[in-house]
């Protein structure tokens, strides 16, 4: 029998927090990945920790609000001949903080061109490279897509509207992927650092002893990309879910 080859999986966002640990468990659980940041250094040693872990991992520098970026990695892809098994639409910004009427505009619509439009350009951008057997893209998201949070209108809109894209991709794309949006609770990273450091709405007055590891989500991606569950498709739901946990294999979380 032929060897099938690698089944790769494209993460955005891998050089920190919970994308690095998405990184670091599918190499663990043997998918190849190709590890995609801003920073060149920081995703060439994340590949690096990720190639000890097991897994082969090729890191390529990709800011997700430059179209031109993603289209470039596209190209060199499909030039490698490599297919994906799955897409990790990770790479997201907290945004201004601040009261919709004050925000800053620009920076408004700059956390939209990476939490919303990023995600958007790289399904479509990526799409091309899908195995026919159907890709698994896991777009992450955020309790914010539900529920306003004081201070942070540019992130519960784009996350919110990214909840969209994840049920759209189910209802026009099911024959080219399978789509999920995990809400990955509230996780130990440097994102919740400058939420804590703003001490604007009450998420900021939750103790870092209470966060989630970001192995918690990260090992739940796996399990999606592994298990492509097609019950779950199209669906939002969130890593502190304990049916999910119970699914993914996770220990359940104290009362
Ligand atoms: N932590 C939580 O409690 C929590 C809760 C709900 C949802 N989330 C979601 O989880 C995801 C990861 O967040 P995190 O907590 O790990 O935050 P984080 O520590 O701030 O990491 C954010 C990641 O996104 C990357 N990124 C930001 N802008 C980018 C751009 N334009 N192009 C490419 N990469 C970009 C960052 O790369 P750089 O190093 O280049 O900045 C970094 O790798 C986000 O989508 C976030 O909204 C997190």
């Amino acid at each position: 029998m032929t060897n099938p080859g690698p089944q790769w999986i494209l993460v955005t966002g891998a050089s920190r927090g919970i994308g690095e640990a998405i990184t670091y468990d599918l190499a663990a659980a043997g998918f190849a990945v190709v590890a995609t940041g801003r920073n060149r250094n920081d995703t060439e040693k994340v590949a690096e920790t990720a190639q000890q872990k097991g897994g082969q991992c090729l890191p390529i520098p990709m800011d997700v609000s430059r179209p031109q970026d993603i289209e470039a990695v596209a190209t060199r892809l499909h030039e490698e001949g490599i297919l994906l098994h799955g897409l990790v639409n990770n790479a997201g910004a907290l945004g201004p903080i601040g009261h919709i009427l004050e925000t800053d505009m620009d920076e408004w619509v700059r956390t939209v061109e990476i939490n919303l439009f990023g995600a958007f350009h790289c399904i479509r951008a990526f799409a091309s490279l899908f195995l026919p057997s159907k890709a698994c893209v896991v777009n992450i998201s955020s309790g914010a897509s539900e529920k306003a949070m004081e201070g942070w209108s540019a992130y519960c809109a784009s996350k919110a509207a990214l909840a969209m894209v994840t049920r759209s991709l189910a209802l026009e794309a099911s024959d080219t992927c399978l789509a999920y949006g995990l809400q990955p609770g509230l996780v130990d990273t440097q994102m919740q650092s400058r939420i804590r450091a703003s001490g604007v709405n009450p998420v900021s007055g939750i103790a870092r002893e209470n966060l989630l590891r970001p192995g918690d989500p990260a090992a739940i991606v796996t399990w999606l990309c592994r298990e492509r569950p097609t019950d779950l498709a199209g669906e939002e739901f969130r890593a502190d879910n304990p049916e999910i946990r119970r699914r993914a294999g996770l220990a359940a979380l104290p009362e």
